[in-house]
């Protein structure tokens, strides 16, 4: 999950900072200015239609968020777990049946294996990329692996062609975890359209975030549409008739009517935090102690988080802090390393890099709204921290 989501009350224009001025990890007020009165005529115009639950916004961003990712269909739901959990049960997941994924992700990505029937396998990541290691993969896979799920983790593309070759050698489905990834590209590609079904969050801290909760399943596979169509509504095939139980999984109006504006945005968005990673590169990319963020030469990255490490993380942190600059942890604990799977029984040390990472990992500010100036004042604590 991305930052706890408390309003932010600091005045984020370069005009009125100084050397004190609180920067926020995330903003989610100033991007929402400019098209306030577009929101608020969305919500009059659901409370003069009644149409809160489906219907025609929820059908139209359907359709626009499909042809912006580039698949047949794009289904709303109400969050990227069900998401996840719709695609993984319309692939009719049987007990025992083991998914590869990273440890290195949040816990919704395994639990929808889990909750869908199956069993998540963690594997190892790439430590440049931070994203699942095709090889890792490879060595994971035994008789009773049917899946891969690759998770375009912080806004980069997993490496998406070994993992197709191997799904296809082994006879595997894949399935793109997309939640922080919409718009990246791999070799040209969009996120969610490589795999059978990708899977999309529209919480208000992703590039794409509604005003509460939502999210997306992208696919071109008939299966997985109607699946997925029928789960999000209680199993129904048509009004009252349930030919299986389901859930009540659906994107609420409102929520798409705020997504079909903001997506007209998104592309601008993503320039945004792409000019951020540049500012952070130029003033950051000379400091030997710190390990920046690399983009991979197949990856057109959107910069859902910005993820530097190093091991003085915790003090970095402390240092960031006092001087009343946010930060987070994506993610402090891996998921093989949590309580909630020590029935799986991953030693400490089974996933080397993946642990490393984690004990590392520092998320800076990252928002398409912020200023040069704020890039800037980050930088500063971040050399004074490193006496530089
Ligand atoms: C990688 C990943 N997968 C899945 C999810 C689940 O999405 P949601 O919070 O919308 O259920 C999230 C978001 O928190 C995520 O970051």
């Amino acid at each position: 999950m991305s930052a706890i989501l408390m309003p932010n009350a600091a005045p984020t224009s370069a005009d009125t900072l100084t050397d004190t001025t609180p920067i926020p990890f995330l903003d989610l007020v100033e991007p929402h200015r400019e098209r306030e009165e577009e929101f608020v005529a969305a919500f009059r115009r659901a409370l003069r239609s009644a149409a809160f639950v489906g219907g025609p916004e929820v059908e139209g961003f359907e359709r626009e968020f499909a042809v912006y990712v580039g698949t047949q269909h794009a289904i709303g739901v109400a969050n990227g777990t069900d998401s996840l959990r719709f695609i993984f049960l319309s692939l009719g997941l049987e007990p025992g049946d083991e998914v590869i994924t990273a440890s290195h992700t949040f816990i919704a990505t395994s639990e929808a294996i889990t909750q869908a029937g199956g069993k998540p396998v963690f594997v190892d990541i790439d430590p440049v990329t931070m994203t699942l290691d095709p090889a890792a993969v490879a060595a994971a896979i035994g008789p009773r692996t049917v899946g891969i799920v690759p998770v375009h983790l912080y806004g980069q593309p997993a490496d998406m062609d070994p993992l197709l070759a191997l799904a296809a050698q082994h006879g595997l489905w894949v399935v793109e975890d997309a939640a922080q990834a919409h718009g990246a590209r791999y070799r040209g590609r969009s996120a969610g359209t490589m795999g059978v079904a990708g899977s999309f969050s529209f919480y208000p801290g992703k590039n794409l975030g509604s005003v509460g909760e939502g999210g997306a399943v992208t696919t071109n596979d008939p299966r997985i549409v109607e699946g997925v169509r029928r789960l999000r509504e209680h199993g129904q095939r048509e009004k009252y008739v349930h030919v299986s139980e389901g859930y009540n999984g659906r994107l609420h109006a409102i929520q798409a009517a705020v997504l079909r504006i903001k997506l007209q945005d998104l592309d601008a968005a993503t320039a945004g935090r792409q000019r951020v990673a540049r500012w952070y590169q130029e003033a950051l990319g000379d400091l030997a102690d710190l390990d920046l963020p690399q983009t991979a030469p197949w990856a057109e990255h959107v910069w859902h988080l910005y993820v530097v490490r190093t091991p003085a993380r915790e003090a970095l942190r402390q240092a960031l802090t006092s001087a009343r600059i946010g930060c987070g942890l994506h993610y402090p604990i891996p998921l093989h390393r949590q309580e909630a799977y020590a029935s799986l029984g991953y030693a400490e040390g089974s996933l080397p890099v993946t642990e490393r990472v984690a004990s590392s990992l520092l998320s800076l500010p990252m928002f398409p709204t912020l200023t040069e100036a704020q890039v800037g004042r980050v930088a500063d604590t971040v050399r004074r921290f490193f006496g530089r």
